[in-house]
């Protein structure tokens, strides 16, 4: 826990650093290629792309626009197919999975934040935020009070029965985060999480990140523009030539 000491003001101790010797990936990922055809032009996005990621790991994904960070991110929630390639997530064959079996997978172990958060505009934040433990089966009371305290944790405790309609861009945005952690996922996947966040917002946001990080030992795989975000995570990562490539 953190003691009223956010984690930026620790030192980054807690991830160790001979962690990937000790065990297998994660997920693995190899010779992922991706286009797209665009008015009769082949965009080759992603090409041989091969990452291993550990439990625990947390990878920034930085560039600039349109190099296909977002495209890869959605390879990664499996919502969308790459051309070719693997995907093993602790050694099995994500995309051999049949369909019911993906479904629950990216349920239980993801966590997503979109780029564009794709809120249901009509249901009130809490309503949005127990959405995942519904879909899992769980009933609205074993999952209101984990909802709740995610809402709080993300600054949302007065909006929580607001119509997300009403909810600022920013607002929305927490909301989406809290969507996505209510059921402690292994793995988050975000996709700009702070992009609409004032500092003291954002600082909120990355402390419950690296919380959680640290507690659970979840993942954070995120696409960021936010360089105090990035340059929090174990790794920072590029896309050079459609392959993933550490900054050094
Ligand atoms: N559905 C699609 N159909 C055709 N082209 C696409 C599609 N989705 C993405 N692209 C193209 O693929 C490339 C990579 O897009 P992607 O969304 O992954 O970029 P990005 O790095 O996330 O950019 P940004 O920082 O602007 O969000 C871009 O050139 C984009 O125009
Ligand atoms: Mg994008």
């Amino acid at each position: 826990m953190v003691n009223g000491m956010g984690k930026y003001d620790n030192e980054m101790t807690y991830f160790p650093e001979n962690k990937e010797k000790d065990s297998d990936p994660l997920i693995s990922l190899s010779g992922i290629n991706k286009h797209y055809q665009n008015n009769g032009a082949k965009i080759e996005v992603l090409s041989d792309l091969s990452i291993d990621i550990y439990s625990g790991e947390r990878i920034a994904i930085v560039g600039e626009s349109g190099i296909g960070k977002s495209t890869l991110l959605h390879i990664l929630g499996t919502l969308d197919q790459p051309d070719s390639g693997t995907f093993l997530y602790k050694n099995a064959d994500v995309f051999k999975f049949e369909k019911k079996k993906l479904a629950d997978f990216r349920n239980k172990t993801l966590g997503f934040v979109f780029q564009f958060h794709y809120l249901l505009a009509e249901f009130s934040a809490l309503e949005n935020v127990l959405m995942p433990g519904l879909i899992k089966g769980l009933t609205s009371k074993e999952i209101r009070e984990r909802a709740e305290t995610i809402l709080v944790r993300v600054g949302l405790k007065e909006r929580m029965k607001h119509r997300v309609s009403d909810l600022s861009g920013g607002e929305q945005q927490r909301v989406a985060l809290a969507r996505a952690l209510v059921l402690n996922p292994a793995i988050l996947l975000a996709d700009e999480p702070t992009g609409n966040l004032d500092k003291k917002n954002s600082h909120q946001v990355h402390d419950l990140l690296f919380e959680l990080n640290d507690e659970y030992n979840m993942t954070i795989i995120t696409v960021t523009h936010n360089m105090q975000l990035a340059e929090y995570m174990n790794k920072q990562m590029t896309l050079v030539e459609g392959k993933l490539v550490e900054i050094e």
